[in-house]
């Protein structure tokens, strides 16, 4: 008869302990580490004896003793077992928590920028999917983006950001970090570009591993402090529409001032419209984009909007830029996955990606509400544009943030922080707050959730 898989099991015969005992502590371990699996059959003890070179006593003394802790099982006339990992070695159960705690303690995630995929329709999103696997495969890339992308995009920027574009200024991205690092290749070596500050570190990152020079750039309740730019930069990156974390939209007189300043001082915008079209209070204000063709290349995502496992988004700017992302492109080999584009052209092909917007804008909106509610019941504010998917609640001080987000932890919530959004360099005057995700948890599980983050709130001074 053939002998079962065992793995591979060291016996020293030279050692201090006896070879059963050896023998049952390399099977407990296999065991353990799901490297056998409940319901694997073991070998005869006469079968392992004679693989290993040992006596038959020695891997029936091993078996009877892992038989007598619960690890193996044997069935008479059909073998010895594994089973399920015993009882006595599980972790033991913590202490009762209150209600209200016990209901979170599963872990809920409310940090920034998870998008809210509970209110996708199952059956458009279905629907998508089938249609772009529907297509013929294809001979060869585009690494500028499926023509049908493109055009479902400038549908999108037309209706939704209120963009005039032409397909043949689009191109397709894997998402807007990753078209920063394609953007960052394209700028020179050293060159000092601009990023807010507190903002979104992971284009800061995506900077200065392409060996640009990442300086501050101050932002207030309304964004980017447009005046206190420094010179010699070769580019700004900015969120307007809702900077990122604080939420402010940037004034028309500010988007102005910044598109002439990259006009006279031949710097580029980079407008990151991560989740622009999450606007759910007033009309958006006219892109950069709009204001500035020239000087502004506009990013765009789909990972607010549906998800970031799309891996879609898109780059509308100057033909120079776009060819020096193509050309970047051309020498790396790398270039956007046509499958997420496929599908989200497919969704926005009949109507579904409209009426998403529209369902999602009632949904985040109300949960908006929500949390302002919960934590104005605890004297705290809510910081930002009644827009996006998270909001920042200010507190006194750093101590203060950390100690909030310590406590949540502690209850089951992940919190995050605005230090988190700071960059190591940066010496100038911090704020210090929570920057809440509301998007991303299920409705019930964010509802659980406020009270503790209330709860949590309420022993520190609002500012
Ligand atoms: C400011 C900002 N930009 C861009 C992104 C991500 O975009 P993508 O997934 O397309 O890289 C995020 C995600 O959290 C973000 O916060």
């Amino acid at each position: 008869m053939a002998v079962p898989d065992i793995p591979p099991i060291v016996l020293d015969r030279g050692g201090a302990a006896p070879l059963g005992v050896q023998l049952a502590g390399e099977l407990r371990a296999a065991a353990a580490s799901g490297v056998l699996r409940a319901g694997d059959r073991l070998p005869s003890t006469r079968a392992l004896a004679a693989t290993l070179g040992i006596s038959r006593t020695v891997t029936a003394a091993a078996y009877e003793q892992l038989l007598a802790e619960g690890w193996v099982a044997g069935r008479t006339g059909s073998g010895t077992f594994v089973t399920a990992v015993p009882a006595a070695t599980a972790p033991a159960a913590g202490p009762q928590r209150p209600a209200v705690a016990r209901a979170a303690g599963a872990g809920i995630d409310l940090r920034a920028g998870t998008p809210c995929v509970e209110v996708l329709d199952r059956s458009a999103w279905r629907r998508a999917w089938r249609a772009a696997a529907d297509a013929a495969p294809d001979a060869a890339p585009r690494p500028e983006g499926l023509p049908e992308f493109g055009a479902a995009v400038v549908e999108h920027l037309l209706r939704h950001r209120g963009l005039p574009a032409d397909p043949a200024d689009v191109l397709g991205t894997a998402g807007s970090t990753a078209a920063i690092a394609e953007l960052a290749r394209t700028l020179p070596r050293g060159a000092r570009v601009a990023v807010e500050e507190p903002g979104y570190r992971r284009a800061a990152r995506a900077l200065a591993e392409a060996g640009l020079t990442v300086v501050p750039a101050r932002v207030d309740a309304r964004g980017l402090v447009v005046d206190a730019l420094p010179a010699g930069l070769a580019a700004v990156y900015c969120t307007p529409a809702h900077q990122f974390p604080m939420g402010g939209r940037l004034p028309a007189a500010r988007r102005m001032a910044l598109v002439q300043r990259a006009r006279a001082e031949g710097f580029l915008i980079i407008e990151d419209d991560y989740d622009g079209e999450l606007r759910y209070d007033v009309a958006p204000l006219p892109l950069l984009a709009a204001l500035g063709p020239d000087v502004v290349v506009h990013l765009g995502t789909a990972s607010k909007l549906l998800t970031p496992t799309l891996g879609a988004g898109w780059l509308v700017g100057p033909s120079a830029v776009r060819a020096a992302v193509l050309g970047h492109r051309d020498r790396t080999g790398s270039r956007p996955s046509p499958a997420g584009q496929r599908v989200f052209a497919a969704f926005a092909a009949h109507g579904d990606l409209a009426r998403h917007l529209r369902r999602l804008r009632r949904e985040l909106a109300g949960r908006r509400t929500a949390v302002a509610a919960a934590v104005g019941a605890v004297g705290h504010a809510v910081a930002g544009d009644a827009a996006g998917a998270h909001v920042v609640v200010p507190l006194a001080g750093a101590a203060a943030e950390r100690a909030v987000l310590a406590s949540a932890a502690d209850r089951g919530i992940a919190l995050d922080g605005l230090a988190r959004h700071h960059g190591a360099a940066d010496r100038g005057p911090r704020g210090a707050g929570l920057v809440l995700g509301f998007a991303g948890p299920a409705r019930a599980d964010l509802e659980r959730a406020l009270p503790v983050v209330a709860d949590v709130l309420a022993a520190h001074a609002p500012v």
